[in-house]
């Protein structure tokens, strides 16, 4: 079976990190990039991030380096949750810094699309200022893009303000770039990242799942994005799981616009699944997962992990 080809736009990133793995071990997705973009840590940190991690798993995938700052305003990170690192708790190899592109990433996003054979999936899993500067600098890649799968939003309430998700609310210019495309878009927000728990029994049975599995164990003692007794929030392999398995989610097909005015809720997507707007639909929203099937898809993939 020919495997599908995606770019992974990401800002490793505790949660990014498994969302990697996962992506980088299946059978199915062939990833001919990974960029990274400031977000949860400096653009400097999630690039080493990225370069240890592939040095982890031995995987020679060519890395490049993006925005190191949002759109209009300055960064604000999550370090809180990730840690000063961005993946604190594990000991990662020295980065592979030969797989360190000299270009940026929106110029090798550009260069890797615009080559591929077939249509490229992008998955962002974090905040969208590079995908928002491709679209912008090269509108042309837009005719060989399959679609974008995305970690980011919420239908609901949000974790960075009251009603705006981290991705989003870092960069609402970007996401409003990304959301006007015309492209074809799968929204995994928050209404799915919060269902996505890995338990405590999870984590037991990931320290004794070779090296990829002990090491998600030591990151999750230092991860922020919930806890171990009520449920660690494994947000960006919601995008992955609806790469490799969409029957997990209910998704409705609805329109999505960003809040970039209001004054306490910028960076809110605006999920009109009433129609109350009367907008044509721009995006599929995951408004739904089955918890318990993630649980299981989660260990089976991160168990076909190195
Ligand atoms: O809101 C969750 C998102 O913000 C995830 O991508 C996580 O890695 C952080 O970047
Ligand atoms: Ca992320």
């Amino acid at each position: 079976m020919e495997k599908r080809p995606i770019i992974i736009d990401t800002d490793p990133g505790i949660d990014d990190a498994l969302a990697i793995a996962i992506a980088l071990f299946s059978e199915e997705l062939d990833v001919k990039l990974i960029s990274t973009v400031a977000g949860n840590v400096s653009l400097e940190k999630v690039t080493n991030n990225a370069l240890k991690l592939l040095a982890f798993w031995e995987k020679d995938i060519p890395v490049a380096a993006g925005a190191d700052r949002p759109l209009i305003e300055p960064l604000v990170d999550a370090s809180d949750i990730h840690g000063a690192t961005g993946m604190e708790g594990y000991d990662f190899p020295e980065p592979k810094k030969e797989l360190l592109l000299e270009e940026h990433a929106v110029n090798a996003m550009h260069r890797v699309i615009m080559e591929s054979k077939e249509p490229v999936t992008l998955m962002p899993i974090a905040p969208l200022t590079n995908i928002a500067l491709l679209f912008t600098m090269y509108p042309e890649v837009k005719d060989n893009i399959k679609e974008i799968v995305m970690m980011g939003g919420s239908a609901s309430r949000g974790n960075k303000g009251v009603m705006s998700e981290f991705n989003i609310a870092t960069d609402p210019e970007a996401a409003k770039i990304v959301f006007d495309s015309g492209l074809p878009i799968v929204m995994a927000g928050l209404d799915v990242g919060w269902k996505a728990l890995v338990y405590p029994e999870d984590s037991e049975k990931l320290l004794k799942m070779g090296k990829t599995g002990e090491m998600a164990y030591c990151l999750f003692k230092k991860y922020r994005g919930g806890t171990f007794g009520t449920g660690l929030k494994m947000y960006d392999s919601c995008a992955t799981a609806y790469l490799l398995c969409p029957e997990l989610f209910t998704v409705e097909e609805t329109f999505v616009d960003i809040e970039l005015a209001g004054s306490m809720t910028r960076g809110c997507t605006v999920v009109d699944l009433k129609g109350y707007l009367k907008q044509m639909p721009n995006a599929k929203v995951c408004t739904d997962i089955d918890g318990e099937k993630f649980r299981k898809w989660f260990l089976e993939y991160v168990g076909r992990c190195i």
